[in-house]
């Protein structure tokens, strides 16, 4: 299967309907993905990188249906994660002369993953790979997001090939932005950004303004994940722009993991008590411990707070909520308030140690935890309510 991005550009790659975790149980894809691949024609022949290693025989054959591989000039390898670079091995068992066009980075990880000696060709931004009539600009974009990442525009058609960069885990056989269901498309973008972009953010709005500068026209991105960006192309870059400037939503999320439903319950009447605050805010409950992680991050992702509770457990916390804690400290996440509560029986650790996490993990914990002794009633319930008011009166 092959979709024309203009009559010289054809996406070549794989949709994966079947794919639920991504690299390997770190990310979920409840609506698949894809890896996409690109052929352009000029005088002369690129692809812009491959697929997941396991379809990279059905990939090569694929594209040997497409055009004599012989007849592929240069091969651009943008980034070696392997759900990109997969099928190089089998690609270059073909055509084993063929040059690589990457960045030095690049080099050193396909080495490293493959430990080849293709014939790597370095380019660094503003680079020129001419194709006859058009020409191929690279463009670097380290640690968007791994360090050997980069991006290539191709002029005259004025197609920015993104990489990892704008995707979504989506899959559909309707590969346009504007054939697809707008609400999944953005609440895909957002996911992806949220659990993968979000500690980069700085550098997101760096390269996004040193492209727009360049005032070059853009008529579709083309991501390596997920539907392409040609109906009004550039939305998705200003999106990023709101996302990187550390974002949030008039929303505040209650996350907490229970053991016999008391944590559970002071959950539920903190909620009630930021209601009563504030009827406006959109305050949203999950009980971490079955809710998908990611689905969880993208919500502290878009609110403007967090309330993170656990009881006590050894002294400790339930794992899944350190889970979500050790996630959220990677990601990074700025501008973010945040305050813990949780039950206890004897000691009573467990709000201590997620307040203190939290504010390692760069959110402004605004007040001192709620703790409740043994199941919460009466006061204790009341105390929670007034907790949720004070919170919501604060963030
Ligand atoms: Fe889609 Fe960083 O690989």
């Amino acid at each position: 299967m092959k979709f024309e991005i203009a009559p010289n550009v054809h996406w070549v790659g794989k949709i994966d309907w079947e794919l639920r975790k991504f690299h390997g149980e770190e990310y979920s894809t409840h609506r698949g993905s894809s890896y996409n691949a690109y052929l352009v024609r000029d005088d002369k022949t690129a692809l812009i990188d491959t697929v997941w290693r396991p379809f990279a025989e059905e990939f090569v054959a694929n594209l040997a249906g497409e055009i004599d591989l012989h007849k592929i000039d240069y091969i651009i390898a943008h980034h070696a994660e392997m759900d990109h670079s997969g099928a190089l091995p089998e690609l270059m068992r073909h055509i084993p002369d063929k040059p690589i066009y990457c960045t030095a980075n690049g080099v050193k990880s396909l080495k490293g993953h493959y430990h080849a000696d293709w014939n790597f060709q370095v380019v660094k931004t503003g680079d020129k790979l001419s194709l006859g009539g058009k020409d191929l600009v690279f463009v670097e974009a380290m640690m968007l997001h791994w360090p050997d990442s980069m991006m290539t525009y191709l002029t005259g058609d004025a197609i920015l090939f993104s990489n990892d960069a704008f995707g979504q885990h989506i899959a559909s056989e309707n590969m346009f932005n504007d054939l697809v269901v707008q609400s999944e498309l953005f609440e895909e973008a957002t996911k992806y950004y949220a659990n993968i972009l979000t500690p980069f953010s700085p550098l997101v709005t760096k390269k996004i303004n040193e492209v727009v500068a360049l005032n070059l026209p853009v008529n579709a991105i083309c991501p390596s994940h997920g539907v392409i960006w040609r109906d009004n192309p550039m939305q998705i870059a200003q999106k990023y722009l709101q996302w990187a400037a550390d974002y949030q939503e008039n929303q505040i999320t209650v996350i907490y993991d229970t053991m016999w439903d008391g944590t559970r319950m002071l959950a539920e009447n903190i909620a009630k008590g930021i209601r009563q605050q504030d009827e406006r805010v959109t305050v949203k409950l999950c009980n971490i411990a079955r809710s998908d992680i990611n689905d969880v991050v993208t919500e502290v992702f878009k609110s403007k707070a967090i309330l993170l509770g656990s009881p006590t457990i050894n002294k400790g916390i339930l794992n899944a909520v350190s889970a979500l804690l050790e996630m959220i400290t990677g990601l990074r996440f700025k501008n973010k308030k945040a305050a813990a509560f949780g039950c206890y029986g004897w000691s009573g650790e467990s709000v201590n140690i997620l307040g203190d996490h939290l504010s390692r993990a760069g959110f402004e914990v605004v007040q001192e935890g709620l703790k409740a002794l043994w199941q919460p009633n009466g006061d204790a319930l009341a105390q929670a309510v007034a907790f949720g008011r004070d919170f919501a009166g604060k963030v």
